[in-house]
Order: structure tokens, then sequence, then C-alpha cells
């Protein structure tokens, strides 16, 4: 009995210590870390530059509440968060995490539409399923039935669209075609709404924990963009878990050259060095809103000034180390690797994500793709079965939460083909053993 609780009784081991994608608890034992704990410790565990960076500012001040004082870190940081955004985006607001840029974003969009004479725009629309975060302004945005729900009585209900989730559709049309068409549901929800009393539209670029790293087609990104100005709704980027270079750029909105009006950034923004996050704006939307007499909203821990010296020397060695190159080219061989799960194991029916935010869903019908039976917990027991083998991997429900199984891997951004053997060899073990015990054929 602890006097500390978390989501519920599951028992863990005590943490030691964490070297590079390596942890290992208190009696020895190593584990890789294969999802960066929930897709954060993007330049792995215990980097001596970035705690030098960190022991020297604690040695001149860990605090000074921005009412009173500016301070270095978060000022540098500000600059360089802004230098590695698109165009326009350049106006920085810190946070301790995702849900509270989550949050800011949302509450800077609403007084903007005020400072515009746009009172009747409040409503933001988001896909189902979807996670945006666990205070109750985020909740309403989030698209997983199982952590929404129940808190229902308590939030503004907001408008929800299908994700595009194409690799269910069996269809006769082109992918190109299908991102289209999952984009007009943004449109068709705008006109059902009434444009009036639309405010934004917020998506994850490459989906998190909730869909399992989905990546929409090509088309569907500038479509999106496109029908949010046609209506004047500002378009907000959730990139807590996409950004600092977990999908191979920067800002997953690169691959497709989209500059949404602002964007929300946490997990691998500080790697896990310090609780942060940020919320980055197009300057105009901030210029409005401070010149109506200013932003209504902000936290006491905004730019702590040790959380921002960790989060700068996060950055600088992303760079030093070509981080955010080596995501794409360990992530494509990770992703052939994965697929090359589907050989041995029918129950794996796809395999998505970009860079090193992946993810493989099971099935029980590769054609239907009809889940596995809930009653076997696929989600639960693999992860179990792999911890035990020294494997961390983060699992969720796939469809809205409710059934389906997937598994997210994203290791940090370090890691090395050699180090992807490693972990494939345990995840393959682990595989094994969850489809004997589930009574699932595997290909010889
Ligand atoms: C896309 C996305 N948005 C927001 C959040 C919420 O972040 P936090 O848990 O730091 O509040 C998460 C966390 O998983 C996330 O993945």
């Amino acid at each position: 009995m602890s006097n500390l609780f978390y989501q519920s009784r599951q028992p863990r081991p005590f943490l030691d210590r964490g070297e590079g994608i390596y942890l290992y608890d208190v009696d020895g034992k190593r584990y890789i870390d294969g999802s960066s704990g929930a897709m954060v410790s993007n330049i792995g565990h215990s980097n001596p530059r970035v705690l030098a960076a960190m022991q020297a500012q604690m040695a001149r001040a860990t605090f000074g509440y921005r009412l009173h004082f500016r301070t270095e870190p978060s000022e540098a940081l500000a600059t360089k968060t802004a230098s590695l955004m698109p165009e326009g985006l350049d106006r920085v607001f810190f946070v301790s995490g995702g849900s509270e840029a989550v949050e800011s974003a949302i509450k800077l969009a609403r007084q903007y539409a005020l400072t515009q004479g746009q009172g009747s725009r409040w409503k933001v629309i988001s896909r189902f399923p979807s996670y945006h975060g666990c205070t109750l302004g985020a909740l309403a945005l989030t698209g997983y039935d199982p952590l929404a729900r129940p808190f229902d009585p308590m939030m503004r209900d907001m408008p929800k669209i299908a994700a595009p989730t194409t690799y269910l559709d069996r269809d006769n049309l082109t992918e190109a075609e299908r991102g289209l068409k999952y984009a007009e549901l943004l449109r068709d929800e705008i006109l059902a709404q009434g444009p009036d009393s639309v405010l934004a539209f917020i998506m994850e670029p490459v989906g998190g924990a909730s869909t399992g790293a989905l990546v929409a087609p090509d088309s569907y990104y500038g479509r999106i963009r496109e029908i949010c100005d046609e209506f004047g709704i500002l378009l907000i980027y959730d990139e807590v878990m996409t950004g600092a270079g977990r999908t191979g750029k920067f800002l997953a909105a690169e691959h497709w050259g989209i500059t949404p009006d602002i964007v929300a950034l946490s997990k691998g923004f500080a790697a896990g060095y310090a609780p942060l996050g940020a919320m980055v704006a197009r300057g105009d939307i901030v210029e409005a809103v401070l010149d109506a007499g200013g932003f209504l909203h902000g936290f006491t821990y905004a730019g702590n000034p040790l959380a921002c010296a960790a989060g700068l020397a996060v950055i600088d060695e992303i760079e030093r180390a070509g981080l955010v190159e080596n995501a794409a080219r360990m992530g494509a061989v990770l992703k052939a690797r994965l697929e090359g799960l589907m050989v041995r194991y029918p129950f794996i029916g796809d395999v998505r994500g970009l860079g090193l935010l992946l993810a493989f869903e099971m099935v029980s019908d590769r054609e239907t793709m009809e889940p596995l039976p809930p009653s076997l917990n696929a989600h639960s027991r693999l992860v179990d079965l792999a911890y035990e083998r020294g494997l961390i991997i983060y699992s969720r429900r796939t469809r809205g939460g409710i059934t389906g199984d997937h598994f997210m891997i994203a290791p940090p951004l370090i890691i090395t083909e050699a180090q992807i053997d490693e972990m494939m060899a345990l995840l393959t073990d682990a595989l094994d053993a969850f489809a004997l015990e589930a009574g699932l054929a595997v290909a010889a």
C-alpha cells in the first residue's frame, strides 16, 4: 500500500536510472524504452550536456515569476522555438505540459475572435478518435470515450468529425480521393454547426495514442487548410507528440508544407528533462489580443527558467546530434522491420506512422479489419509480456477506446540500427508468447 496513486493499482518496479535508450530498475533489470515513456524522451535518458546546462541554470536561479522578471533561458528558448516554426508563427507562450498548451491555444483563439468582433465563434471542431489532454477544456476536444464520457455533464460538448482512418475503408477510391473525402467532413460539419459559430479546428497531424500513429493521405492536409481559410476558422496543430523531431521533421506540419495558425508543443520539446510545453501562435493573433487588453490566461510556472534551460539544451542536442534526420532514417528502418512482422503474425493488420512515431494494430481478420475479441485484452497482455522481457511499449484501444488493440513503437530518436535489432528480438519473443497464450496462429 502506497500513499501515492495514479490511474490504477498496477504495480511497477522502482526506477533506478536511465542511460540513452535504456532504463534500469533498482534490481538492476534493464528495459529498452521502446515508447520513450509516453513518446517523451526523444533524446534519450541522462544526456550529460542537458544535465550540465540544467545544473548551470540551477546554480543561478530555479524560479523567477514572469510578472517580476524576464529570464534569459525563456527569452532564448522563445527565440529558438520561433526560428524552427513555419513563417509567421513567431510568438511563444510557455506552459508546463501538453494539456496546458492545448487549453492555451483554444483560449487565445477565442480572445482573438472577440478582438475581431466575432463573439459568436466558440466551437472548436476536433476529430474522433483523438487525444488532446485531460483537463476539462482539452478533454472536451478529445475523442476517446472511456476518458471523456464520465465527465460529459461537466464539459461543453464540442463537435467531432471522423479521423481519416482510410486503412479501414473498403471502397474503390484512390488514397488521394479518400483524403479529400475525409477533409470534406470538416466542411460539412462547419456548415451543419453554422460557420459563424465555429472558432477553430484542432488536429494531431500524425495521430498519437488514440489512433496509433494515424497518418492521413497527403491530399487531406492542404484541403483542411483551405477549408479553414474559406470560413475564417483558425487551424490548430496539436504537435504535443509529433513536434520536436519525432516524425522526421521538427514539426510534422513540414511534411505537407502546412502553416497552422497555432501550434501546441510539449513532450519531446524538453524530452522529459523538465515539465515544459509551449503554444506558438501567429504574431498578428497575439498582437490583436495584447492590444485589446491582454491574454487572460497564464500558469504560475510559465517560463520557469530551469525548465526553459532544459528545453534549450534539448533543442541544441537535437541539432548537434542530427536527431531529426536520425528519426527519419531509423524510422524507415524500424517501419520496414515492423511490416516484416506481418508475415509471421497474421493477426497484425496494419503498420503505420511517420519517422519514429510508429504503431501496429492487431485484428482478427485482415480483410474486414475486425478487431480481436476484447476479452483477449491484447492491448494490455502484449505490453506486460514485453515488459517482462525488458521492452517497454505503449498501447491503447484503437476504435474510440472501446475495441481494437494498437501498440506504439516510438523509441528515443538516438536509437541505432543495432538497438533496433535488439528491440525487435524482444518484441518478436513477446508476440510469440502472446500468440501462444491467445491461441492465435503464427506462420512458421
Ligand atoms: C497530442 C497530444 N495532445 C495533448 C496531450 C496532453 O499532454 P499532457 O499529458 O502533457 O497534458 C497529449 C498527451 O499524450 C498528446 O499526445
